[in-house]
Formats: C-alpha cells, sequence, structure tokens
C-alpha cells in the first residue's frame, strides 16, 4: 500500500475514545457530548422534503460539475453574501460533497508529488489539511495559532527560504477551534505573499455562517479579495459548505469557488476521483442555499447558548465567546488531557483536549493547556454541562488550595 498512509495521524476522536477508555462518568449522571463539531438542531424540512421529492433523479449519472441549476444557486447566494459583482457560474464555483472531501482532494490535484513543496497549515486547526498535505508528498509546515498572537496566522514567522517552497496555504476562517476571523489587512497580507511566490490559498470557510451579529457576517476570502482590487480571485480557492449553516452535515454538500483556472484542473480531477453529487442532494442544495430565514434561526440558538454560558464557563476556563463558529477555545488548569479525562469523571461531559487538535511548533503544541468545548447541544444541556464544568472548576479550585495550605503547612 501507499507508504504515505503511514504517515496519517489518529482522528483526534480515536485519540478522546482512547483517553477516556479507563473512565467512567458518575453512576446515574447522563452525559453530554460538546466534543464533536456536528451540529445537532434539526435539519430544516424544505432540505429534507426536496431530498425525499427527488428519489425519481436516481435513475441518471449526475454531472461532476453539477446542474447549472445548483451552480447558479451558489453563484447568486456568493454575490448577495459577499456583496460581489459577479461570480461566473459556469466556471468560478463546483459542487463538492462535503467540505471535507473537497478540501483534502483539492491538495491532490494542486500539488507537484515530484516536487518539494511545502504546505502552510494553521495549528491548532483541522486534521485534514495535515492529511492532505502528506498524501500528496509534500510537506506540511504548522503555524501556531496563539492568543499571544490575537489567533491571527503568524506569516511573519515564515521565513524567505521557507515561503519559496511553499506551494499551499490552507487558511480557516472563521477558525476551527478558536472562531477568530480574519481581517481584511492580513488577507492583503497574504495575497501579496501569494502573488510574490505563487502558492494558492485554499480558504475554508465551512464555519462562515455560523455568527452573532447579524449586521456583521465573517469577511470571506472572495469578498477580500474582491474588496482589495484583485482580478478573478486569482490563485484563490474558497471551500463553504451546508453542514453548518444548514443542519445537515449527513447530507455530504458543499462548494469550491474562486480562480477559474484552479477550478478547471480541480474539475479534471475529481471526473476521474468520482465525486459527483448525488442529483437528490444537489435538488436539497438548492433548496437549502435559497433559504436564509433557517440560517438566521440557527444562528440565534447558537448566540442564545454564548450568552447563557459563556460568562460562566470563563469563571473556571478562562474563555470569551468567539468572533463566530460554535466552540469556545478554553484554558484548563494545568494539563488539557487530564482535565478532559477529569471532567468527565466528575461531571459526565466530554470535551476536546486542544493538544489532539495541535501539532508542535518550535517543540510547542500550541493547542496544549486548552480544551475546544462544541455548544451544539440543546440550551438546556448546555446549560447543565456548563453547570457540571463551573461545579468540577471549583473543586479543583478547592484541591488547589487544600495542596497549597498543606504545602505550606509541611514547610513551616
Ligand atoms: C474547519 C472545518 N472544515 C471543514 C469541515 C468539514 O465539513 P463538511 O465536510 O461537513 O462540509 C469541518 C467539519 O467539522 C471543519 O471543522
Amino acid at each position: 500500500m501507499n507508504p504515505l498512509l503511514q504517515k496519517l495521524q489518529p482522528y483526534p476522536f480515536e485519540r478522546l475514545r482512547t483517553l477516556l477508555g479507563g473512565s467512567a462518568p458518575p453512576p446515574g449522571l447522563p452525559v453530554i457530548d460538546l466534543s464533536i463539531g456536528e451540529p445537532k438542531h434539526a435539519t430544516p424540512t424544505l432540505v429534507t422534503t426536496a431530498l425525499a421529492s427527488s428519489l425519481g433523479t436516481l435513475s441518471s449519472y449526475p454531472k461532476t460539475a453539477g446542474t447549472d441549476e445548483l451552480r447558479g444557486t451558489i453563484a447568486a447566494w456568493l454575490a448577495t453574501r459577499y456583496g460581489l459583482k459577479c461570480v461566473d457560474a459556469a466556471t468560478q464555483v463546483l459542487p463538492v460533497c462535503g467540505s471535507r472531501e473537497a478540501l483534502f482532494s483539492f491538495a491532490q490535484a494542486c500539488l507537484d508529488p515530484g516536487g518539494d513543496a511545502s504546505v502552510v497549515i494553521p495549528t491548532p486547526g483541522y486534521q485534514i489539511y495535515e492529511g492532505a498535505a502528506l498524501m500528496a508528498g509534500a510537506r506540511p509546515l504548522f503555524v501556531a495559532i496563539t492568543p499571544e498572537s490575537g489567533f491571527r496566522m503568524p506569516l511573519d514567522r515564515i521565513r524567505e527560504e521557507q515561503w519559496r517552497r511553499v506551494r499551499l496555504v490552507y487558511t480557516c476562517s472563521p477558525g476551527n477551534p478558536t472562531g477568530y476571523v480574519m481581517r481584511p489587512d492580513e488577507w492583503r497580507v497574504l495575497f501579496g505573499l501569494s502573488d510574490r511566490y505563487g502558492f494558492v490559498v485554499a480558504s475554508d470557510e465551512c464555519y462562515s455562517e455560523i455568527y452573532s451579529d447579524e449586521r456583521n457576517p465573517p469577511l470571506g476570502g472572495l469578498q477580500a479579495s474582491d474588496q482589495l482590487g484583485r482580478k478573478d480571485f486569482e490563485r484563490l480557492v474558497v471551500f463553504g459548505s451546508l453542514s453548518k449553516r444548514s443542519n445537515a452535515p449527513g447530507l455530504r454538500s458543499g462548494f469550491v469557488a474562486g480562480d477559474a483556472g484552479l477550478l478547471a484542473a480541480f474539475l479534471k480531477y475529481r471526473t476521474y476521483h468520482g465525486s459527483a453529487m448525488s442529483p437528490g442532494v444537489q435538488a436539497a442544495s438548492v433548496a437549502a442555499w435559497r433559504d436564509e430565514t433557517h440560517v438566521i434561526d440557527n444562528r440565534r440558538r447558537y448566540a442564545e447558548k454564548f450568552a447563557a454560558v459563556t460568562s460562566s464557563i470563563a469563571a473556571v476556563l478562562p474563555t470569551s465567546a468567539p468572533d463566530a463558529g460554535f466552540y469556545l477555545w478554553a484554558r484548563t488548569p494545568g494539563d488539557d488531557c487530564a482535565y478532559a479525562r477529569r471532567l468527565f469523571e466528575q461531571g459526565g461531559v466530554i470535551v476536546l483536549p486542544g493538544s489532539f487538535l495541535g501539532r508542535p511548533v518550535d517543540g510547542v503544541n500550541p493547542g496544549a493547556g486548552f480544551v475546544r468545548i462544541a455548544l451544539v447541544a440543546d440550551l438546556p444541556e448546555v446549560r447543565e454541562a456548563a453547570r457540571r464544568i463551573v461545579q468540577c472548576g471549583r473543586t479543583d479550585q478547592s484541591n488547589a488550595t487544600a495542596a497549597r495550605d498543606a504545602h505550606a503547612l509541611s514547610s513551616k
């Protein structure tokens, strides 16, 4: 088999299962799982109805490029959402079977396997970028996302000789796990570097529609490119998804949009790869992209949850409401794995240790000492989880005080 497969790391949730394997929650206490970024709000009926009414379409092969109707719908959505004058549905948009497969396969289409390519990857972050780079025979070049750098991608840490090997940069905005949204000046710097060194930017915008202020939606890559007066989204592709926006992770529906030349090559790759979207999924996706009412309601529910629990959780695990997305990225007292296990054993709440999402940069894992808390469950469950997190935090604090007192006594 392909020896590169050996380089792939276990997925964070496998590591979490191993971590909690020998532990148990308190007897009788229902477990609340806030570890996985899987939406739990119901899929809107306009999506399920469109899917159910298109069963008759299964008798034909779908085109890899999708229907004109779907590409046109996505192009129109992009133009409205980001205030773009023109998105060409024929050449600048492709449907994909969830953004994950596209984020992965894009690297296979983009990178020269015979080259000495590096791929810039934010860490802690979504593990697919790393797997995509490794399977394309490239070298991941991790950049640490930390509170010290305001959760920005510290591109100034990459040296000139490293930039010369970079062929692809993954960005994630709104970020997983921090929720940070890239600012216009960061896009300007990134595009400037892309012009200088010729690399492609793959912008993962899977959380773009989960934000709390209706008047201030997150800036997108295409929008930044347009506002900066760049032509035709040169060397930029963005990845969008219905999974979080429309609570439909099982639909496996998203898009890639941007530079027409890159998309033409990607379409060729995808034709061989065999990743055409099922006709029923295409019909359901058209219905989802055309409707904003359910998305506004979805945002309202997340905003309600952040408002209900952020400050109480922050009292024991320092954190603040993110720019966007549905995660709290919170500091732990001491080791994040030990904390996650303790919280499970004492409170029956599952959160994801940040170190599982991180890779070492200069010998330090920037995810260590944090946990990712996904506010995906319903409000009452999220409130209950917060109550248990606070209780566990108080126990930690009184244990720490007792240990300090005992130490002070013994050293007298
Ligand atoms: C940052 C990020 N990108 C992409 C995805 C993939 O989403 P999907 O394949 O459902 O579109 C996820 C899923 O959790 C994610 O967290």
